[in-house]
């Protein structure tokens, strides 16, 4: 098992993308720099979509462009990885408007969520992932990808293994530097991580997959140990348990980046992360949202540090 884990922060993503309360541009940038000062380096800001499909994210390139300002300026830390994510050839080119140095390029493993998600078929949707990772790599950007529906689809059902390792693999052979596998809507379990990833290393290095797990069936962290002890370094979450796809039926949220970075501890393993920090995050985000946080650790604190 790896002794350093990477935590991709997707708080400002996936966890405000399905969200009924608004966030204005500026609330969305308090949160990232509050997140930027727990210690995470990897942090999405954001998706340059289209507005009329995610309202959510409306204003990502002014959001982008004043992150990115004061990072230069040294307001924010200047080590850590902002990225956004990006559907199309449009998208990028928004993106590239910004000084941007990490996209996410955004598939699925079933047909029928790649429709619902991004209006074309997967075939299609690797058709514009090229055109974007070209230009990605002609201004020096680098590219994530991810996956969706890597354990089932609310529209499929099961999802086959083989088609989860084979558009992994498409994406690397495109450029793509890290693929996220995702549990876009909380169904899998440890045995299913296991069987996935025996199948991926005789493809793949695992150093380049990452896991996205939801945790709507509260299966997430079983599935980061699983994933942890087959080989796995880097880790999606976002703060305070938000999350979910507004196209994905049955979709909630990601896994609680407190509760993540709770287990990690406890195991010795370092990811360089405040905890405590993330638990001040989780009560502002209360402030703010009005439904119950479904985080474990950000409700109940640190041992000895009770926060209700
Ligand atoms: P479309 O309607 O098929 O687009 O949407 P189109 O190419 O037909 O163009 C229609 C209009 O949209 C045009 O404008 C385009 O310019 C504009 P008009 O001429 O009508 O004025 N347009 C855009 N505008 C802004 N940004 C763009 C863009 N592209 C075209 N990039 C599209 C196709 C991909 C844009 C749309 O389906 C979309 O925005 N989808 C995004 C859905 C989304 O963000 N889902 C959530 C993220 S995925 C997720 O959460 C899963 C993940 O967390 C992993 C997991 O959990 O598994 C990542
Ligand atoms: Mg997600």
């Amino acid at each position: 098992m790896k002794k350093s884990i990477k935590i991709v922060e997707v708080g400002a993503r996936d966890g405000l993308q399905n969200e009924s309360s608004m966030f204005t541009v500026n609330d969305r940038y308090q949160l990232i720099k509050k997140l930027s000062q727990t210690g995470l380096k990897n942090i999405e800001v954001g998706a340059f979509v289209s507005s009329k499909w995610v309202p959510q994210m409306e204003g990502s390139k002014k959001l982008v462009n004043r992150v990115l300002k004061d990072q230069s300026s040294g307001k924010l830390d200047k080590k850590v990885q902002f990225s956004a994510l990006v559907p199309n050839v449009r998208g990028m080119q928004d993106a590239l408007t910004t000084e941007i140095s990490e996209i996410a390029i955004f598939g699925s493993c079933s047909e029928s969520f790649s429709q619902k998600n991004i209006n074309c078929s997967i075939d299609e949707s690797f058709n514009r992932f090229y055109d974007v990772v070209q230009l990605a790599k002609k201004n020096k950007v680098r590219v994530r990808g991810y996956l969706s529906m890597s354990f089932g689809c609310p529209y499929e059902g099961k999802i086959s293994q083989s088609k989860v390792v084979s558009l992994t693999e498409k994406m690397i052979a495109m450029g793509v530097q890290e693929v996220s596998i995702g549990d876009t809507i909380g169904v899998g379990t440890p045995k299913q991580v296991i069987s996935l990833l025996r199948k991926m290393e005789k493809k793949v290095p695992l150093k380049k997959v990452a896991m996205h797990f939801h945790d709507t069936r509260g299966t997430a962290l079983a599935n980061v140990l699983a994933s942890l002890q087959s080989g796995i370094s880097v880790f999606d979450s976002s703060v305070a348990g938000l999350g979910g796809c507004p196209y994905a039926k049955g979709a909630s949220g990601n896994l609680a980046t407190e509760d993540l970075v709770y287990m990690l501890d406890g195991m010795g393993l370092k990811c360089g992360v405040d905890v405590d920090g993330l638990v001040e995050i989780h009560k502002w985000l209360r402030s703010k949202i009005d439904h119950p946080l479904p985080s474990h650790v950000g409700r109940s604190g640190r041992p000895g540090i009770p926060v209700l």
